[in-house]
């Protein structure tokens, strides 16, 4: 973890400074030609047009210079060749690095052989900074490395494959969202409630007081609820949790919904909606970057045409031991090791419902006539709670439940819990004044863009993660 205190600064500041040379060659973009964007390549062929943007990899044979040319929303192969331009041109191109910026100029072809489908016949260039060698290249480098160069790294092929489909998966959840009739609310970041393990909390001082930061809008989303029908939200939420695992960020993005007079069955349907519509628009916009994360796509089409699977806790459990005699108890959570047996199993996403009340929040609604009951051949108290477990063991990517909607037995949870009446006493006034029968559920974004990406690990599924022993860069 870098060291963050403000001691006395001691750097040679000097020895920092850049050889003039890779110093900007250009005043402003103003000395730039207006630039055309490669993701519009298509309508560019046969023209000659100029793109702003790095040179990706380049080489040279002395005669002729292969540029891979990226602007951010696209990518090409630029190809100079030294009999086709004068020798000015040709000696500017022979500063270029890896990471360099400048604008190309030239005209666009078609080319099937070239990953992009296009080339450039490059005709002029002009430098805007000559890079300095570059850190990352095409050898392996280790994990911490390339974290600790995370703001270089996400220059690769892969990184923004995994981002432009996070980007994708934002946009078409929320434009799922509108169409169905949600409004998005934006839920507090400062949060006096607990909303999920009160042992996850992150504490924050308000001028002297004591508050969180939020581990899902959640239950200020169920009063936005109250005034606006459908809501959700959508933000960074915190979680202090010492987990070092694959799936675990401390701080990520949420998307919370509420789904007014729904039950359990009608949540899993939504959800279940949902998914197959952002894999669906996935396959269709980002078909490129899928392939280039390798993502076996035959999978992911499976899951948009078929039927999730739905079991209750108590089957999965009892599933687990007979198929591997995992001595699991009806009180057990489904973790990582689980989820992976659940993944030989099946190869698509499951829901699993009801399960126990000691392992899961306060605000869900119980189940059964046993409501206090110890844990008896799993006849225990339960509550109509769902999580979607992905397929191929990418683990837990969403978690629902049907919300209590009598007031008095709310304020008897709420009391069991320990938690103060008076931060908890607008949320039951949610069960005084028009209560409703409602569920919800929240999405963690990176747990499904690693799912549709296929990535192994969760760091790389968010610009710059936080987790537990990581706050750099
Ligand atoms: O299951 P969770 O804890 O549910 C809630 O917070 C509810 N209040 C949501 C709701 O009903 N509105 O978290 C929801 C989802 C999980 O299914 C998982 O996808 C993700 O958030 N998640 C994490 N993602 C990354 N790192 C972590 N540490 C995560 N913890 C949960
Ligand atoms: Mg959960």
């Amino acid at each position: 973890m870098s060291d963050t205190s403000q001691k006395k600064d001691s750097t040679d500041w000097d020895s920092h400074k850049l050889d003039p040379k890779y110093l900007p060659r250009i005043k402003s973009a103003k000395d730039l030609e207006e630039a055309m964007l490669l993701k519009d390549v298509k309508d560019h062929v046969g023209k000659e047009v100029n793109y702003n943007g790095w040179v990706y990899n380049l080489r040279s044979s002395g005669k002729i210079m292969f540029l891979q040319f990226r602007d951010g929303s696209g990518d090409i192969q630029a190809i100079l060749e030294k009999s086709a331009v004068s020798e000015d041109i040709w000696e500017k191109a022979q500063e270029l690095t890896i990471e360099s910026s400048l604008q190309i100029k030239g005209k666009v072809k078609e080319d099937d052989r070239s990953p992009f489908g296009y080339e450039m016949e490059l005709s002029d260039l002009t430098i805007v900074q000559i890079a300095p060698e570059y850190p990352i290249s095409n050898k392996e480098h280790g994990p911490e490395f390339l974290m600790d160069n995370r703001h270089l790294w996400l220059r690769s092929s892969k990184q923004r494959a995994v981002l432009k489909i996070r980007d994708e998966i934002f946009f078409s959840m929320t434009s799922f969202l509108r169409e169905d009739g949600f409004t998005r609310i934006d839920t507090p970041i400062f949060q006096p409630v607990s909303c999920e393990d009160t042992s996850e909390l992150f504490e924050v001082d308000y001028f002297g007081e004591k508050t969180y930061l939020t581990q899902s809008g959640q239950l200020y989303c169920e009063a936005a609820e109250m005034a606006l029908g459908k809501t959700y939200d959508f933000g960074p939420v915190f979680r202090a949790e010492k987990s070092k695992t694959r799936k675990h960020l401390i701080e990520f993005w949420m998307m919370d919904a509420e789904l007014p007079f729904t039950d359990l069955d009608g949540l899993m349907d939504f959800e279940e909606r949902m998914s197959k519509r952002i894999i669906s628009d996935c396959l269709k916009n980002c078909a490129f970057e899928l392939k280039v994360l390798e993502r076996d796509v035959e999978k992911l089409q499976k899951y948009v045409e078929q039927d999730f699977i739905r079991m209750t806790h108590k089957e999965t459990i009892e599933l687990l031991n007979e198929k591997y005699d995992l001595g699991l108890s009806y009180l057990d959570d489904i973790g990582a090791p689980e989820e992976a047996k659940l993944a030989e199993l099946f190869d698509m996403p499951i829901f699993i419902y009801d399960w126990p009340t000691e392992i899961k929040a306060f605000y869900m609604t119980r189940t059964g006539e046993q409501k206090d009951a110890k844990a008896v051949e799993g006849d225990m108290s339960r509550v109509r709670a769902v999580d979607l477990v992905a397929a191929e063991g990418f683990g837990e990517i969403m978690g629902g439940s049907e919300r209590i909607f009598d007031y008095n037995e709310m304020l008897e949870i709420i009391k069991a819990h320990g938690y103060p009446f008076k931060d908890y006493e607008w949320y039951l006034d949610l069960r005084k004044y028009g209560s409703i029968p409602h569920s919800g559920f929240g999405i963690g974004l990176e747990r499904f863009v690693r799912f549709v990406s296929g990535i192994h690990h969760i760091r790389e599924t968010i610009p710059f993660p936080r987790m537990l022993n990581r706050m750099y860069p």
